[in-house]
């Protein structure tokens, strides 16, 4: 790509803080999530709950949006929405989800994928605890420089 101001090859970040090693690492990645999402809390972080859900229609076209997070247990993540909206058809059609957190000055993001369910009564949605055997707590990459 020219050297032009749509390049943003200079936009470069030297990740350190936000390490994340097997020997700090809790065994269950829901216990990590719990001690990030508690430091997130604390922290001056604005919509801290907030985080990026992804689903896709039964052929495979997926779609994202931001969504706040209402709840957590070992039983899996609650989220809100109407059921008539594209993300609420999308799930009772197919219920494969994938959420991602990310905390830029944390230096940290989560991935999560699994299954959603209606929750108890009409608007939530619970993502499923098979998220959470398949949680992926992620280390920001350090970037290259070229
Ligand atoms: C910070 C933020 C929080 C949001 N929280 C929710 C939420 O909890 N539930 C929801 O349905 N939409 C929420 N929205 C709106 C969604 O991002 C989205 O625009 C809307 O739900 C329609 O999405 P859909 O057409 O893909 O279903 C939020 C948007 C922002 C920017």
């Amino acid at each position: 790509m020219s050297e032009n101001k749509n390049n943003l090859h200079h936009f470069r970040q030297d990740y350190r803080a936000g390490s994340l090693d097997k020997t700090t690492a809790q065994k269950n990645p829901f216990d990590q999530f719990v001690l990030w999402f508690d430091e997130v809390v604390a922290s001056e972080i604005k919509e801290a709950n907030a985080m990026i859900v992804a689903t896709s229609t039964p052929t495979g076209v997926p779609s994202a949006r931001t969504v706040l997070l209402k709840g957590y247990s070992p039983e899996g993540f609650i989220f809100y929405t109407n059921y008539d909206s594209r993300k609420g058809k999308e799930l009772l059609e197919n219920p494969n989800v994938a959420i991602l957190f990310y905390w830029d000055i944390l230096e940290r993001q989560i991935r999560i994928e699994g299954k959603a369910k209606k929750y108890r009564h009409s608007y939530p949605i619970l993502i499923s605890i098979n998220a959470l055997r398949e949680a992926k707590l992620v280390r920001l990459p350090r970037l290259k420089a070229k």
